[in-house]
C-alpha cells in the first residue's frame, strides 16, 4: 500500500458507496456505461479495491464521454497506459454531463481510490467536488482540458494543449489560403468546455486583424460529426448560394460532417468551402491528404504516459509541474499525405 495513502484508506474502508453510477475497467470495458464489458464494476462492489492489502495503485477516470474519435483514442491511451503500467484504473463515462462525472468523483472518494484523473467536460462548477476530493487526501490530475477555479490548489496538475493557439494556428492557415477574404461559419464544441471557449478566442483574435474576414454564423456542434453536418446543411440551405466560403471548425469530427453536408449541396470543398480544423485524427489526416480538408491542426489525446507519469510522483509524494502543455503540429496536404501510414489515432 502506497505510504501516503494508507491512512486515508484506513479511514474510508468502512465507506460504501452504492450509487448505481457505472464505473469500468480501464484496461476493459466498452467506452461508455452502456456498453461497458464484463469488467464493469458499481461503486458498490469495488470500494477499497485495496482493502486486502494489495500494493497495486487505484486511480479514478472520470473521462468526459464518447463524443469524438479524438475522445475514444485519449480513452485508449489512458487505459493502456494504466495495463502497461499495472495500475487499477476505474474509469466512469460521464456521457457530457458535468452532473454524472460529479457523481462519479464522489464515488471515487467512497472507494478511497489513490488519484483521480478528470477529463471536466466544461470549464466552471468544479470547485465544491474537487474541496471534497482535497480533503479526503486524494490528488487530482486534471487532463485535455482546463477548469475555473477560486483555488488552484484544488488540483495537482494540468496537462492539455494550448487551445487559444491551436485557434489562432487554424485563423493563420485559413488567412494564408484565402488571401484574407472569407465569409465563415465557425462550428464551435461544447459551450462552456475550456476548448470552446479557447479555440474561438485564438481564433477571433487573428481574425479581427482581418477586415474582409467575416465570422457571418457560430453555432455549438458539441464537437459531434452528425451536428457538423446538420448545422452546415441547414446553413447552406438558408444563406445565398456562394455565401459561405470557409468553415472553422473546433475540431475534425464537426469538420468531417460539414464536409459531407458541402458535397451534397454539389459545392466541393478545398475549392468552393475551404474548411479547417483541429484535433489530427486518422479520418481528417485522410481527408487533408485529398484536399477536402484543407488544414488540421493536431491536438494530441495520447495523455495516458504523461497522465500517470504525474500520478505516480504524486502518490510518492513527489512535486509535478503545475501545467503540461502539449505540443501542437499544423497538417497541410503534403505533411498529412507523409503521415498517413504512421497515424496512430
Ligand atoms: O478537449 C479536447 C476536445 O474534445 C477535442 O478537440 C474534441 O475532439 C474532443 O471531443
Amino acid at each position: 500500500m502506497h505510504a501516503l495513502t494508507m491512512t486515508r484508506r484506513s479511514l474510508l474502508a468502512l465507506t460504501v458507496a452504492f450509487g448505481a453510477f457505472a464505473l469500468a475497467g480501464c484496461g476493459g470495458g466498452g467506452g461508455n456505461s452502456s456498453n461497458a464489458s464484463s469488467n464493469d464494476r458499481t461503486a458498490g462492489e469495488n470500494a477499497n479495491a485495496n482493502d486486502a492489502g494489495s500494493d497495486q495503485l487505484v486511480v479514478g477516470f472520470s473521462q468526459i464521454g464518447a463524443e469524438s474519435a479524438w475522445r475514444t483514442a485519449e480513452t485508449k491511451s489512458i487505459r493502456g497506459e494504466a495495463e502497461e503500467r499495472g495500475i487499477d484504473c476505474r474509469m466512469a463515462d460521464g456521457a457530457n454531463d458535468q452532473a454524472n462525472q460529479i457523481r462519479s468523483l464522489r464515488t471515487f472518494i467512497s472507494q478511497g481510490v489513490d488519484a483521480i484523473i478528470l477529463a471536466p467536460v466544461v470549464k466552471t462548477g468544479w470547485d465544491p467536488v474537487l474541496r471534497e476530493i482535497k480533503e479526503a487526501g486524494i490528488p487530482v490530475v486534471l487532463v485535455d482540458r482546463g477548469i475555473e477555479t477560486s483555488d488552484p490548489s484544488l488540483y495537482a496538475t494540468l496537462v492539455a494543449a494550448d487551445f487559444v493557439e491551436e485557434g489562432r494556428q487554424a485563423a493563420h492557415w485559413l488567412v494564408k489560403t484565402t488571401g484574407g477574404n472569407a465569409t465563415i461559419v465557425e462550428l464551435q464544441g461544447t459551450t462552456g468546455s475550456d476548448p470552446a471557449i479557447d479555440r474561438s478566442r485564438g481564433f477571433r483574435e487573428v481574425i479581427a486583424q482581418h477586415p474582409d474576414m467575416r465570422i457571418i454564423r457560430a453555432q455549438d456542434g458539441d464537437f459531434r460529426r452528425e451536428n457538423g453536418k446538420r448545422i452546415l446543411e441547414t446553413i447552406l440551405k438558408a444563406e445565398q448560394p456562394g455565401t459561405i466560403t470557409a468553415v472553422y471548425a473546433h475540431n475534425d469530427d464537426m469538420a468531417l460532417g460539414a464536409i459531407r453536408a458541402i458535397e451534397e449541396a454539389g459545392l466541393k470543398p478545398g475549392v468552393d468551402v475551404h474548411v479547417v480544423s483541429i484535433d489530427g485524427i486518422r479520418d481528417a489526416i485522410e481527408s487533408v491528404a485529398n484536399g477536402k480538408l484543407g488544414c488540421s491542426i493536431e491536438c494530441s489525446p495520447l495523455l495516458g504516459p504523461l497522465a500517470f507519469d504525474a500520478v505516480e510522483k504524486l502518490v510518492k509524494g513527489e512535486a509535478v509541474e503545475p501545467r503540461t502543455v502539449v505540443p501542437y503540429q499544423v497538417f497541410e496536404r503534403e505533411k498529412a499525405a507523409a503521415e498517413l501510414p504512421e497515424r496512430q489515432y
